[in-house]
């Protein structure tokens, strides 16, 4: 009776489910991996920041960085979100060299991206260049310890 093998199939699947503890997981398509992530969303992201914010010394004298507009301190907000959920994506799927202190340093990223957005979404010029360096302490610590041939994250290596 090949009617009732599949209802019973059905019901066992159904119970199998159940007893899995409810709904499947997400069904997420890690795309980029670390090296791809860093070079196309968090470098591009990390670079936008840190040159929203600075000073230039040159022949004709001093110049302050800032934004300007309210355009421009928008678009300093978004680079600061891109680079603070970035360290979420870090901890996803194939991305995590380990659970310990890879996950710390990814956090660390969330954390201070966190900052990076209140900074620039309060418009303050001091604290955006502040908590620009603050982001690159822990882009480096993660460099250090899980990619060493990185020096600079923001010099790409040798290809
Ligand atoms: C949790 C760890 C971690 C954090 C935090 C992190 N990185 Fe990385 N990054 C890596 C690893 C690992 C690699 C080497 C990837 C590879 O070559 O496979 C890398 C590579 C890079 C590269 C080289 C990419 C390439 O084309 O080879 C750049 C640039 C970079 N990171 C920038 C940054 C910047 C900027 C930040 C901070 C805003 C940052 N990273 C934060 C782990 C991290």
């Amino acid at each position: 009776m090949p009617g009732v093998s599949r209802v019973v199939l059905a019901f066992a699947l159904a119970l199998g489910t159940a007893a899995c503890g409810g709904p499947a997981p997400p069904p997420f398509r890690h795309v980029a991996d670390v090296k791809q992530l860093m070079k196309s969303v968090v470098e591009p992201a990390a670079d936008e920041y840190w040159d929203g914010v600075g000073t230039i010394i040159d022949a004709s004298g001093t110049w302050d960085i800032r934004p300007e507009t309210n355009e421009e301190w928008d678009a300093l907000v978004n680079h600061a979100y891109v680079i603070t959920e970035s360290g979420n994506l870090l901890m996803l799927g194939p991305r995590p060299k380990d659970g310990g202190e890879w996950m710390q340093l990814s956090r660390q990223l969330v954390d201070v991206g966190e900052k990076a957005v209140k900074a620039a979404a309060s418009h303050d010029p001091q604290a955006v260049f502040d908590v620009g360096a603050e982001v690159y302490e822990v882009c480096t610590a993660c460099h250090a310890k899980y990619s060493p041939e990185i020096t600079r994250p923001n010099v790409q290596p040798a290809q």
